[in-house]
């Protein structure tokens, strides 16, 4: 069972618990379309069936073992354009959290994978309903490996591989609220260069020649940053190009 974080405002306050679920992203998008869901409030599974991931991927995770939840924010304050800056925040969050908990090198993989020692642990999905010029709500879904021991991709790792210890689970997800809650107050205060410097600063590969896959086939070049909308600027040999999630696919 998941206590109520002691030493949040608003962050996990509200805790929709359900045993299982398909998808608690999806859940959470339900609650916020027939109710008024109140910021902060969080949807948990200790089973997740059909975890939904970036690109259309699916999201695994054994039950019991591991983090699955979706936070329901309002960044009402927040430009449709700027949305981004959401997910900075909540990545930066992750990482605070991580750096916290277990010792290694831990960065963000460009949007918000969130790896240690080159290995995923945490992938993020968020989806924001707009509503004219206006973010009405957002959905943060989080998954974060904690105690996986069967690992299901060789790219990925977990808490306890690293800390060679098991995890409370309710614990560690009262104490990541904390963090989640740091950095979003951070966001609604417009401390939007602190952050970007935070994001750019622990940003993975930043400075190193990448081998890709875009539009016009296979090519190479260094990851430099990203632009006002969060698309990953990259310095290639027909000069700085912009991308989307969509439209690139790293290789090697
Ligand atoms: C990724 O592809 O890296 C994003 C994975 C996001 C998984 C989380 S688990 C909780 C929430 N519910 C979902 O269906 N997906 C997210």
């Amino acid at each position: 069972m998941y206590k109520i974080p002691a030493n949040t405002l608003f962050m996990g306050k509200n805790l929709v618990y359900v045993p299982e679920c398909h998808s608690t992203n999806t859940l959470a998008s339900e609650l916020c379309q027939l109710t008024s869901a109140v910021e902060g409030t969080i949807v948990i599974t200790d089973n997740q069936t059909k975890g939904r991931g970036q690109r259309g991927n699916s999201w695994l995770s054994d039950p019991h073992k591991n983090l699955t939840f979706s936070l329901i924010v309002r960044p009402t304050f927040l430009r449709p354009i700027d949305q981004f800056n959401l997910t900075i925040a909540i990545s930066l969050a992750l990482r605070d959290f991580l750096t916290h908990r277990i010792n290694g090198d831990i960065n963000i993989k460009w949007p918000n994978d969130i790896l240690v020692n080159g290995k995923k642990v945490c992938g993020i999905l968020i989806e924001n309903m707009l509503s004219g010029d206006t973010i009405h709500y957002s959905v943060v879904g989080i998954g974060l490996n904690v105690n996986q021991d069967s690992l299901l991709l060789e790219a990925a790792t977990s808490m306890n591989a690293i800390a060679r210890h098991d995890f409370n689970l309710s614990d560690e997800w009262s104490l990541l609220c904390e963090f989640l809650e740091k950095r979003y107050l951070q966001l609604r205060a417009g401390k939007i260069d602190e952050l970007k410097n935070d994001y750019l600063s622990c940003l993975y590969g930043k400075g190193e020649l990448r081998k890709f896959i875009d539009a016009t086939g296979e090519t190479q070049g260094v990851i430099e940053g990203i632009d006002q909308q969060g698309k990953l600027l990259i310095d290639t040999p027909a000069g700085i190009k912009s991308y989307d999630l969509k439209e690139i696919r790293f290789i090697g």
